[in-house]
This record gives structure tokens, sequence and C-alpha cells, in this order.
């Protein structure tokens, strides 16, 4: 017996130490790489969030740390030789402020810390910045209306201007979904028949990753965007690029693919403004070029995940609205990817 409690403890030390380390190394590591990390944050409202979850985890562990430390210091006292009962009067003063008091107050300090971090957000009633994003199984549509000229239509990508809040109406056509951007804010729900809101204010210029927060389906996991947070001038020159009609094709490829889609089956569910293409089953393709990812955020956007996704949509996104097209040649497709992809 005394044997194996001595082996145990060799052998117990350098691994405590190692995932001691290792929870240290990711934890210090978390926000620097990973694109869904709630501390790399970019918005006024994350880094609100970021503080308080630092808060949390702090108290957490310290209380975490005090239960073990009493846990140890219970298996360690001497033991009674005897196994008889022990009815001696306890001391009911522990269990009383361990068991009831102290969890109390922690529980009081955990509701005041969230309160203040909400009540600390902006209040941003005259948000300069406001559009629409609509949930669908599985990508995101996002209109801009305010502002001059066309209103501007984008699929699984939002860009804001940073400084300046932001409000963004969340609805959805079909189940419920979950908007989340880590790097801005929390996550807000999409409800069928309802309009939520959620404002921020971006910080930090970059790129950032939002995803679908709620199981809505098979391709749930493909319900990602991405977040583009621009200097605002940027953004407004970003805005007007936008708000024009599609660009005429520059050779005759592009003219070839332009005829083939706004001709053929790919017109019934997709808008290109400026030519006759005005389906509304499926995201505007307008400046399809501009976009970064194709697909609800699980290709990247090029020439050949656009081919790819043109003829054989149903086997990189099963159970998506878009069919594999696999009538169209090679050349079909590529003159296709190639005026797609003009379209900036
Ligand atoms: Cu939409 Cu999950």
């Amino acid at each position: 017996m005394s044997r194996r409690i001595a082996a145990a403890k060799v052998s117990r030390r350098p691994i405590g130490r190692g995932v001691g380390w290792s929870i240290v190394a990711a934890a210090a590591t978390a926000g620097c790489h990973a694109p869904m990390s709630i501390f790399r944050t970019g918005a006024v409202e994350s880094k609100i969030l970021a503080g308080l979850t630092w808060f949390l985890i702090i108290l957490s562990a310290i209380i975490y740390a005090i239960v073990i430390g009493i846990l140890v210091a219970a298996l360690r006292r001497r033991r009674h030789a005897t196994t008889d009962v022990d009815l001696t009067p306890r001391n009911w003063r522990f269990p009383i402020i361990g068991g009831a008091i102290v969890p109390g107050i922690v529980l009081l300090v955990l509701f005041v810390a969230s309160v203040r971090a909400e009540r600390a957000f902006p209040d941003a009633a005259a948000a300069p910045v406001r559009f629409a994003v609509i949930g669908h199984q599985w990508w995101w549509e996002v209109r801009y209306q305010s502002g001059p000229g066309k209103p501007i239509a984008m699929a699984d990508e939002i860009h804001v201007p940073i400084g300046r809040p932001v409000e963004i109406a969340l609805s959805s056509v079909d189940v419920i979904h979950s908007f989340w951007i880590p790097g801005m804010h929390g996550k807000i729900d999409l409800i069928p028949g309802d309009t939520n809101a959620i404002r921020f204010t971006a910080t930090r210029a970059g790129v950032y990753r939002g995803q679908c927060a709620e199981y809505c389906g098979l391709q749930h996991a493909h319900m990602a965007f991405t977040v583009v947070a621009d200097p605002p001038a940027a953004f407004a020159a970003w805005a007007a690029r936008e708000r024009d009609s599609a660009a005429v094709p520059a050779d005759s490829e592009r003219a070839s693919g332009e005829a083939l889609i706004t001709h053929g089956p790919c017109a019934l569910c997709h808008t290109i403004r400026g030519t006759s293409a005005r389906g509304t089953a499926g995201p505007d393709l307008t400046h399809v070029g501009s976009r970064h990812t194709l697909a609800g955020g699980g290709l990247p956007n090029n020439l050949a995940t656009m081919t790819a996704w043109i003829t054989n949509a149903q086997s990189l996104k099963p159970g998506s609205a878009m069919p594999s097209l696999p009538q169209f040649t090679g050349v079909q497709l590529r003159a296709m990817a190639r005026y797609l992809e003009s379209l900036q």
C-alpha cells in the first residue's frame, strides 16, 4: 500500500506540472490565433465582456483552489483509529459560513458584476449605421438600406466602420439561428416572425469571424460569416462600390459567362443588379467577387471554389438550397466563374 502511494506521488508531480503549464499556455495564447476567441476584442462591448470573463475565470480559479485545499486538508487529517461513530456535538459554524453565507456572497458579487457589465454597454439609440441581417438555412442575407443611392445586398459578410455605433436588425425566414461575432459582442438569436437588434461599436480595424451559434439543421456548422471593420473612409468607399450595379464583362469569355448565368438556371434564384438576373431565393451576386468566402463561410472565394460550387454544390454542402449543376462543360464553368469573380 505504502509503495503504491509513493509511486503515485513520484509520478503525479511531473504530470500535474505538465497539465498546469498546458492550461497556462492555452490560456495565454487563446486570444492570439483563434478566430472565435472572445479575448481577441475588436469592439467596446467585447472588451467589457472579456473583462467580465476574466473576472469570472479568476474568481472561479480562486474558489476552486480553496475548495481543493480544504479537501486535501480533510484527507490529510489524522484519522481516528477506531471505526466507532463520533457522536460529539458538531460545530455548525463552518458548514453555515462555507455552505451558505460565502456562496451567497459570491453569487451576489457575480450578479453585480454581470449587471455592471451590461450597464456599461454604450447606449446606441442614435446609431449612425444600421442594417439588417436575415438568417437562412444556411447563409446570412445582409441588407444595408440607409445612405444615398441603391441598397446594398451582401451574403455571409458584413462591413462596419470603426468608432461608430452600428445597429443590426436580426430576423430569420426559417428556423432560429444565433448571430455571434466573438470579437464584437455576445450572441443574439434570430427568431422567425420577430426582429431582434444588436448594437456595438468596433474599435479595431481588421477581419473577424462570425458564426451561427444555435443548431439550425444539417449545415449549421457551415453558417459562418466574415466581419470587416474598416476606418470610416474605407467603409464609405466600400459602401459606394457595393451600391453600384454589376460590372460589365471586360472580355468575351466573361461575356459568355454572364450570358450563361443571366439566361440560365442561376437567374432563377440569384439577382445581379444591372442584368436580367432577378431571382430572390439565393444570395445577391452583384458583387460576389468582393466577398471573402462562399457557401456560408465554408469555402474561400476563388476561381477553383467558385467552379466547384456551381457544378457540385451538393457534395460540398449537402442539403443546401444550391443545386449541383453538372450540365455545364469545363469551358462554360470557367467562363461563369471568371465572370462572377470579376463582380467586385
Ligand atoms: Cu443557423 Cu445554426
